[in-house]
């Protein structure tokens, strides 16, 4: 028998035991090493119940994920979960850490469960594209009901232990040892004369509800809420089969349809983001015996939208957070703004009261520099001017201990410059949070060219603290994200003096699958930020290099977006919806006069095209530079920052779904009309040349 599941005899009852790290993922020898052990104890006469568990931190969680697109090995998943449930012996399974998709189907295919009191059970699938392939939408309803088996499987959010309970999922709750647990409770099974209690026999979850009408309203709301997703309406049709089918028929149908999910570019997509995310931590050129440093307290200097919102990520990961503000009165609003956001997940029911006083208490205001000598770590978030991080850099140089990390929020000064303003520039890093600080996941780790491995490495522990996604940049104007949006945000302005309007742009990327149009996304961070780029990039690149012109003529009549009532759009007073703005249409046929365009009708497939191969030859370019280590770092950022959609894995992997040829035409054809901001990057121009992708190439090929 395979190594990777053990059989153990503990009198009548057999012990089988998973051991895959890290996560016990269900690989081919895993699949193969429970069917025959469930098989080994089911000839064996002198076994009387089975008990399955796993080593290590989990429960199986999952199918291997790595193994999806490539060719089936047997046995399959669904033959060995049916050889579990229909053998003889009763089995239990014992539940700790997370029973994930093919984990919890395993588990279904038990006779009996036992989880763990801090266990938690999910069926994560449609996440990656997919829905539960071994049994889970048959037989999850079967136990739980109809209505709680939709949540799980479309929603893919695991649920607690207990909740498990409440719904038939698991059969009790322990604390403690695993195997004790499970062979106390198999024994149990044995004293009393329990046998095999199959899972696809029950039907007790499947009556007392109109199943039809709970299917109805789920087809709906996935229709509405997850427009342009592929497998969330095969989730309900699977869960639909399991009210109509009998299980052997219910559970064929599920089969086809999961193939169906399988084979869509979207599992592709969306397994890629699974994994760049994953890959995102490692950082290629870091020696593996570096050590991050503890960082057990922090200090944030600027209590304005983003200082507070980074205090509040430190006081919601349990540690203690100095806000430090120019003044008492300005310290005071801080406070207040800290409060306030908290308020707001109070009213929500998304906190409890008394966990935002736990949490505010772990936020201290002060405005002294010398109550930062001892904390481990400070994040600026002051202007952004590099004088005033000068001031502040001096003064965090002369208190702070040595060996504190001495951190820069700024989206896009020169770090390099700033760490110079220190004695100590190894010791200085950027993180970048994005805004709303307290709630965006993603965090560009800036690498100065002075910053340690060892400072590195402690700001990417940190960013997992926080439980953030962290990406390591190199120092550029804007980094990755913000200096390939700017290509994307400029070449959306110049589809307006074509002819187009804000709401055809807007729609064209919603439509897209991007969360937000990138005017709509202009009008809610504010049309200044934008002026004050354009204006320094004016300065700086040749003469007669084009800049589009209509957000300034809004900056000009005062109309900077939500916090002025109008931008791009109109707003009501206390209302997001964005309107029509009267005000913007002379502006935008002057825009297109001024340029001698003809304004003309724009096809959704151009706007998309002239928005997102901005990004694509922007991100060829950073790769090239080794600001970004690879182009999946560059989907993690666009993915976690921007709103592009998952199901199209990032701008990069995208580019290599449509065929990086096809998009080097494109990109070469707008050169010629358009002008150098399309200039193609000599990476694209290469990996277009030798017929490959983003995805396999790495620095230095
Ligand atoms: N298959 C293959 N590898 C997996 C995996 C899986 N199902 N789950 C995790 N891994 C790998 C990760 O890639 C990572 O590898 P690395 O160290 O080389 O980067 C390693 O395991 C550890 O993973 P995390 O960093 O994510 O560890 P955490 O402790 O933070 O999280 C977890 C653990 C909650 C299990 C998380 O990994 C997770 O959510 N995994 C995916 C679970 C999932 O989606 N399961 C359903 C699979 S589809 C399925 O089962 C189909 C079936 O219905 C037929
Ligand atoms: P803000 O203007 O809202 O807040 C700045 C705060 O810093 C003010 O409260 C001010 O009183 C305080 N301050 C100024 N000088 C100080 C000093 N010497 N000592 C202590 N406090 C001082 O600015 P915001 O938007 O929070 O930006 C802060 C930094 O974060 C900037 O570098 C900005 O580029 C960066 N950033 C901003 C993002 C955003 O969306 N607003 C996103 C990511 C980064």
């Amino acid at each position: 028998m395979a190594e990777f599941v053990r059989l153990q005899r503990h009198g009548a009852i057999a012990l089988i035991i998973v051991d895959n790290p890290p996560v016990n993922a269900l690989s081919q020898p895993v699949r193969q090493g429970l069917q025959q052990a469930f098989q080994a104890a089911d000839a064996d006469p002198e076994v009387l119940a089975v008990a399955l568990v796993c080593e290590g931190n989990t429960f199986i969680a999952g199918a291997d994920i790595k193994e999806f697109g490539k060719p089936p090995q047997a046995p399959s998943l669904p033959d060995v979960i049916d050889s579990i449930e229909n053998s003889r012996k009763p089995s239990v399974a014992v539940i700790h850490g997370t029973a994930l998709g093919g984990g919890l189907e395993v588990a279904l295919g038990c006779h009996y469960r036992v989880a763990r009191k801090d266990a938690k059970v999910g069926l994560p699938e449609v996440k990656l594209g997919l829905l539960p392939g071994a049994g889970g939408t048959q037989r999850l309803p079967r136990l739980a009901g109809v209505a709680k088996a939709l949540d799980m499987i479309v929603s893919g959010q695991p649920i607690g232990a207990a909740e498990a309970l409440e719904h038939h999922i698991v059969d009790e709750l322990f604390e403690g040892d695993l195997v004790e647990a499970g062979l106390a409770y198999a024994q149990r099974l044995i004293d009393e004369g329990r046998g095999p209690r199959r899972t696809g026999e029950q039907s007790a979850g499947l009556e007392g509800a109109d199943n039809a009408e709970l299917i109805a309203a789920k087809h709906a709301e996935v229709a509405k809420r997850m427009r342009g997703l592929f497998s969330p309406l095969r989730c309900v049709a699977a869960v639909e089969a399991a009210t109509k089918l009998p299980l052997a028929e219910g559970l064929k149908r599920e089969r086809e349809l999961f193939a169906e999910c399988l084979q869509s570019p979207q599992r592709a997509a969306l397994v890629h983001s699974f994994f760049a995310e994953r890959q995102a931590g490692k950082i290629a050129d870091l020696p593996a015996d570096v050590k991050p440093r503890a960082v057990k307290s922090a200090a944030v200097i600027g209590g304005g939208t983003m200082g507070v919102g980074i205090a509040l990520c430190f006081a919601n990961a349990g540690i203690p957070v100095k806000l430090l503000e120019i003044n008492e009165e300005a310290l005071g609003r801080a406070l207040q703004r800290a409060r306030d956001t908290y308020g707001a997940s109070v009213k929500r029911g998304s906190l409890t009261e008394e966990a935002m006083e736990q949490r505010l208490k772990r936020v201290e205001g002060v405005t002294d520099y010398a109550a930062l000598a001892d904390v481990d770590l400070v994040i600026e978030a002051v202007f952004e001017e590099m004088d005033v991080k000068r001031q502040v850099f001096e003064r965090l140089d002369a208190v702070c201990k040595p060996g504190a990390i001495l951190a820069s929020n700024t989206s896009s000064l020169d770090l390099n410059q700033i760490a110079a303003f220190t004695q100590r520039p190894e010791d200085v890093v950027g993180l970048h949070f994005f805004s709303p600080a307290n709630v965006m996941r993603l965090l560009e780790v800036v690498r100065g060219a002075k910053t340690s491995d060892e400072v590195l490495a402690t700001a990417m522990a940190v960013g997992k603290q926080l439980k953030k996604v962290s990406v390591v940049v190199g120092v550029c104007d804007g980094f990755v994200g913000n200096r390939m949006v700017f290509q994307y945000g400029r070449e959306a302005e110049f589809l307006l003096e074509e002819g187009a309007t804000p709401q055809q742009v807007d729609g064209a990327l919603r439509n897209f699958g991007m969360a937000m149009g990138p005017f709509a996304m202009r009008d809610l961070s504010g049309l200044d930020i934008g002026q004050a780029i354009r204006k320094r990039q004016r300065a700086e690149l040749p003469a007669d290099r084009d800049f589009p012109t209509v957000s300034d003529k809004l900056c000009e009549a005062g109309m900077l977006g939500q916090k002025t009532g109008a931008g791009y759009y109109r707003y009501e007073p206390g209302n997001r919806t964005p309107l029509e703005n009267p005000d913007l249409a002379p502006m935008l046929d002057a825009a297109s006069r001024e340029k001698g365009l003809e304004r003309r009708e724009l096809d959704e497939q151009y706007i998309i095209e002239r928005t997102i191969y901005a990004l694509v030859n922007e991100g060829a370019k950073i790769l090239e530079e080794g600001i970004a280590q690879r182009a999946s770092d560059i989907d993690v950022i666009y993915l976690n920052g921007y709103g592009f959609p998952a199901f199209r894995g990032g701008p990069m992997f995208y580019a290599d779904s449509v065929g990086l040829d096809q998009v080097l035409a494109r990109v070469k054809a707008l050169h010629a009309r358009c002008g150098d901001w399309w200039k193609p990057a000599p990476l694209l121009e290469k990996l277009a040349a030798e017929g490959r992708t983003f995805s396999d190439w790495q620095p230095g090929q």
